[in-house]
């Protein structure tokens, strides 16, 4: 409507010449077309269009928590994490609505996010980059949603501590020739399609891993060598069974008792003790992968330590430079302040010298 008026108003001044006339009428006219199919398309099918894309962004609610930016998108029956919401949000709570698809896009805006919270979505395909722009990702929560798989380079992230996965359809397949290079602490498999304990490669950062209600039908010391911080293991509702021959259910025992892990189920092992199994031994693998993760702890901690040491040090030094400098500022001020006294002193005694002249060349001539 508003451009209608516009071309009305130029109509008026084309009046003056036939061919501009002609001009202005025809444009007039197209511009009339345009307007009213746009009108009509605006009042079919667009509002409906346009609302659907606004309104979660509106609704989404902002608020600021442990000096964070939030947005809490929660239960809005949102098919699609709304694409206009502030860039430098660091906390997305859009769990509880229809999301099925995690697109590069999705989330690619929003580079400062640090929390991101998707549980219970009909999420079942992420892009392989949907996580490629969140450098400084810590924790995500896709609990309760169809994936069978994830993109690899989620496990890449340089700050990511904790992962939510429980209940989807997860398999062995997305762990194959997987190097975790996150810092991951905290890790909820339970309840997905899992056969055996996942592969993650040295994993020192690691000290919870969930895995209770999938299928894992066996489980070794060597399974869990890699992680050698870990403090908590969930084992619960899966079939696990133990080679009673080779002693498999004491041999484990020892190995969470030795390294101290909280296990749970706990096992009784108790064919294994009516057997009379002897001291359960353990392979090489399981101590060659356990000294590699040993190895890269201990490498991280002297860095650490070697890190903490030449921050001592650079204080040590600047603190000692900047108290010479002001030692020296004051040696300086001294002395100017001395050299300026001693100035005025022989100025003072030079004026006497020259009185004392004066008057002993003003004597002279009477005494000679
Ligand atoms: C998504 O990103 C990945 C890697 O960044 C790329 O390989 C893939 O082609 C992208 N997919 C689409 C649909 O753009
Ligand atoms: C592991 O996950 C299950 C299912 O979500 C939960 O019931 C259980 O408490 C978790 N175990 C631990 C040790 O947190
Ligand atoms: C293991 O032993 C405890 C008590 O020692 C018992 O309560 C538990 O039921 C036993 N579990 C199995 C699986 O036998
Ligand atoms: C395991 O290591 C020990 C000593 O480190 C060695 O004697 C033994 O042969 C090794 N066993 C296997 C199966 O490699």
């Amino acid at each position: 409507m508003q451009r209608f008026w516009n071309v009305s108003g130029g109509w008026g001044d084309g009046t003056t010449g036939m061919s501009a006339f002609l001009m202005n009428g025809l444009i007039m006219l197209s511009f009339v077309v345009a307007t009213m199919r746009e009108t009509m398309v605006l009042g079919f099918s667009g509002p409906t269009l346009v609302m659907d894309q606004d309104i979660p962004s509106r609704i989404c609610k902002y608020s600021r928590g442990y000096s964070m930016i939030q947005v809490h998108c929660k239960n809005l029956g949102l098919e699609w994490i709304p694409p206009n919401l502030k860039t430098e949000i660091q906390v997305l709570d859009a769990s509880v609505n229809r999301v099925r698809v995690l697109t590069n896009d999705s989330l690619a805006a929003y580079t400062n996010l640090a929390y991101v919270y998707l549980s219970d979505n009909f999420i079942q395909e992420i892009q392989e980059g949907a996580f490629d722009n969140l450098r400084y990702l810590r924790v995500i929560d896709l609990s309760t949603n169809g994936c069978d798989t994830l993109p690899k380079s989620l496990f890449q992230l340089p700050y990511l501590q904790k992962i939510y996965l429980a209940k989807n359809r997860l398999s062995d397949d997305l762990f194959k020739n997987m190097e975790v290079k996150s810092p991951l602490i905290f890790l909820q498999l339970a309840k997905n399609r899992l056969n055996k304990i996942p592969q993650l490669g040295p994993l020192p950062t690691l000290l919870h891993l969930n895995v209770s209600g999938n299928s894992i039908a066996s489980v070794s010391p060597e399974d869990l060598a890699s992680f050698c911080s870990l403090q908590v293991l969930d084992l619960s509702k899966n079939p696990i069974k133990f080679d009673a021959n080779s002693c498999e259910c004491q041999t484990l025992n020892a190995w969470l008792r030795i390294r101290g892990i909280h296990s749970r189920p706990v096992y009784n092992c108790t064919e294994e003790h009516e057997r009379g199994c002897t001291r359960p031994e353990f392979s090489n693998r399981t101590t060659e992968l356990y000294e590699r993760c040993s190895e890269i702890q201990r490498l991280k901690a002297e860095t650490e330590k070697a890190r903490n040491t030449w921050i001592l040090i650079a204080c040590c030094i600047s603190g000692f430079l900047f108290c010479l400098f002001i030692s020296l500022f004051w040696v300086h001020k001294r002395n100017k302040r001395k050299k300026k006294k001693l100035k005025e002193e022989q100025r003072l005694n030079a004026n006497n010298a020259n009185t004392e002249l004066l008057n002993s060349n003003l004597n002279q001539p009477e005494n000679t």
